[in-house]
């Protein structure tokens, strides 16, 4: 699988077959989260495995009664250690922290998507109930939990937005790369290489077209 595989086929998956998930497997998910980049590399996170039957149960209940959750094999709980991140940055720490576990709950649902498993990132949850139930210190908040296990269902479909709605040159909301130039290039290209051989009034008329 290519990395673009895994990135456009990773699906949050909400019920899941019960088959065991070997550790070997769950560290390896887990080192992907440890491979992420973080502010001055500060790895401000841990991680809490939770396969207890009883302990998924009360979790799913304090995430808004997901009880979809209790499928899955284990959960990976992605704790914030903001005091660490804070005493350095100030103010930024908070969203930087965040950012951080972010970016390591990401690389965790791919190396899992690249090992045939399912994950659904899962943030509506109640953080005082669910630092009680993991016994956490002050310190460190509970950030994501990563629902993980082999997927029992069909993803739902979900649209993503065209490449050329969401981006632009240079400042928000320009199209243009250059006067002769729109994108996605490749699927103007020929056109645009046409009509640049042909004189430039005519070159106007398609921009003003395509751009409508
Ligand atoms: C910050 C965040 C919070 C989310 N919280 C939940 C959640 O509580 N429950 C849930 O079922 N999915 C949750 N999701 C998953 C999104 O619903 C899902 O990623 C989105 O619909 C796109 O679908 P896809 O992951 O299949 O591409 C969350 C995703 C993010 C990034």
């Amino acid at each position: 699988m290519t990395i673009e595989n895994i990135i456009k086929e990773r699906r949050s998956i909400r019920k899941y077959i019960d088959k065991k998930v070997t550790f070997d497997k769950i560290g390896k998910i887990i080192e992907a989260g440890i491979y992420a980049p973080s502010s001055g590399n500060i790895q401000n996170w841990s991680f809490i495995i939770v396969r207890d039957t009883q302990k998924k149960e009360e979790i799913a209940a304090a995430s808004l009664k997901q009880y979809w959750m209790t499928t899955a094999y284990a959960y990976i709980i992605i704790c914030n250690n903001t005091q660490k991140i804070e005493k350095l940055y100030g103010n930024h720490g908070k969203i930087y922290s965040t950012q951080n576990c972010a970016l390591a709950a990401e690389n965790m649902m791919l190396m899992a998507e690249s090992l045939g498993l399912s994950t659904c990132f899962v943030g509506a949850f109640d953080h005082n109930a669910i630092s009680r139930i993991l016994k956490l210190p002050s310190t460190i908040i509970p950030e994501i939990i990563l629902t993980l296990g082999y997927g029992d269902e069909k993803p739902i479909k979900t649209s993503r937005d065209p490449i050329e709605k969401v981006t632009f040159f240079e400042e928000y909301g320009k199209k243009m790369v250059d006067d002769f130039s729109f994108w996605p290039l490749q699927k103007f290209e020929k056109d645009i290489k046409d009509l640049r051989e042909k004189h430039s009034k005519k070159v106007s008329e398609f921009y003003k077209k395509i751009k409508k």
